[in-house]
């Protein structure tokens, strides 16, 4: 796994989620929406926070690490200046992405859920896009890329490290 590109300031992603934790209060099933948060905030989910969390909710570190370690979307670490996800679910894999994506890790010396040492990028696996009648699909930078394919998605990468 490549090194993390930032660190995160312990002191700062407490304040960040004790404030989420307040907005939140008393809300019924807040913990799916307090992490979504927390990652909207701090670009992820820092294990050091599940406890707090977890105190916060009355709820066993277990349970809160349970629940972000099922879901893909959570990250413990920020993702790199450029983030592309590839669909791997069904619809894709049918269309050839798993082979798209061994081209592309190979291509770019990297594997799905690695950063570069540099945060440069980070290549992510992800499952549905919600866009599977255009199999394989692909996400960089939050704009969704129908029909995909290894060229178009190093063109794609090179054009939004030109013109951020
Ligand atoms: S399976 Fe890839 S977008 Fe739905």
């Amino acid at each position: 796994m490549a090194t993390l590109p930032q660190r995160f300031d312990p002191e700062q992603c407490q304040a960040v989620t004790r404030e989420v934790l307040a907005a939140h209060r008393g809300e019924p099933g807040a913990l799916l929406p307090i992490l979504h948060d927390i990652q909207d905030r701090l670009g992820a989910v820092p294990p050091e926070l599940l406890p707090l969390i977890a105190e916060d909710l009355c709820l066993s570190r277990a349970e809160v690490h349970g629940v972000v370690s099922f879901y893909h979307d959570f990250r413990a670490s920020p993702p790199g200046r450029q983030h592309l996800k590839l669909c791997q679910a069904e619809a894709c894999q049918s269309m050839g992405a798993k082979a798209l994506t061994a081209a592309l890790q190979e291509k770019l010396g990297l594997q799905l859920g690695e950063t570069r040492a540099d945060g440069s990028l980070t290549l992510e696996a992800v499952y549905c896009l919600g866009n599977c009648a255009c199999a394989p699909n692909a996400m960089l930078g939050g704009e969704l890329h129908g029909r995909v394919d290894l060229e178009g998605l190093l063109e794609l990468l090179s054009e939004q490290e030109a013109h951020p």
